[in-house]
């Protein structure tokens, strides 16, 4: 028994963690569910590991969590990877992050596929290192005709930066005559954002009890629901992803009316 207890301990990633105590309501599954994933480099100094422990633990939970949101029927998935801010962290911890998109996509691809999924990105992907848009790319295109759950790496996004660039674009097709002021509105806007073909996610969660945004999806989740676990991510389960979706399905969306 001790054993076996230790054994499991190590391995962490395939927990026996079952749905359905929770009674969520499987018909009023988000469509689109995004997620700061926070807590990675805490979790590792709790441990007195190194902060790259805690990212590489924080991806066999980004495994866990898409099997499961692809199991509930979530159609978008967006996850929170890198922001445009985390480059001012020390070299070596951007460098094992931008070496976890290959690790991660090589490891979990014949799984991705199986399940379905495609796999895309958000973010300024041109200025992430060669190999690492590599692997992004080359899943995103092995995964294309995928139809089940889309999943969505934020990768070196950040909302402010995704604004300006809209803008800018919009200012030079103006400058063509290619657009005309009432050209420009909520809907066509949507247009030169990153998530231009994606819907606004209904839940956003994030983990290890901040609460802020941090520059994620600030136009786009303008009418989301806001689910803060202080969980850290390596330690967020599947059980975790199914109490943010009951307490989601406990709001009341009003949307500005009654
Ligand atoms: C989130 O964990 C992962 C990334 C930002 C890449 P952190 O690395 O921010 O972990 P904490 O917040 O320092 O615990
Ligand atoms: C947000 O987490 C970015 C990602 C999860 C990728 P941070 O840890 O970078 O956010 P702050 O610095 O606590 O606001
Ligand atoms: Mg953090």
């Amino acid at each position: 028994m001790r054993h076996l207890f230790r054994f499991k301990n190590k391995t962490r990633n395939h927990s026996n963690i079952t749905s359905n105590d929770l009674n969520i309501d499987k018909q009023n599954i988000p469509e689109h569910i995004a997620i700061i994933m926070d807590g990675n480099g805490r979790w590792a100094k709790q441990r007195k590991m190194p902060r790259i422990k805690g990212h590489y633990e924080g991806m066999q939970t980004v495994k866990k969590i898409t099997r499961h949101a692809s199991d509930l029927g979530v159609k978008y998935l967006t996850l929170y990877a890198f922001s445009t801010e985390n480059w001012t962290r020390p070299t070596e911890e951007v460098n094992y992050l931008m070496k976890l998109p290959g690790d991660f996509l090589s490891t979990f691809l014949p799984e991705l596929m199986e399940k379905n999924v495609r796999v895309e990105t958000i973010g300024f992907i041109d200025a992430l290192p060669e190999h690492t848009r590599k692997a992004v790319l080359e899943a995103i295109e092995k995964t294309k005709n995928n139809t089940g759950l889309t999943l969505v790496f934020a990768l070196n996004y950040g909302g402010k930066k995704e604004i300006v660039a809209a803008v800018q674009m919009i200012a030079d097709l103006y400058k063509e005559n290619k657009v005309t002021l009432d050209d420009i509105n909520e809907t066509t806007f949507n247009d030169y954002l990153f998530t231009k073909n994606i819907p606004d996610p209904e839940l956003l969660i994030r983990t290890s009890g901040e609460q802020r945004l941090s520059n994620f999806l600030i136009w786009q989740s303008s009418y989301s629901e806001f689910v803060f676990d202080d969980t850290l991510w390596p330690d967020f389960n599947e059980n975790n992803l199914e109490q943010a979706i009951k307490t989601y399905q406990e709001r009341h969306r009003r949307f500005g009316g009654l």
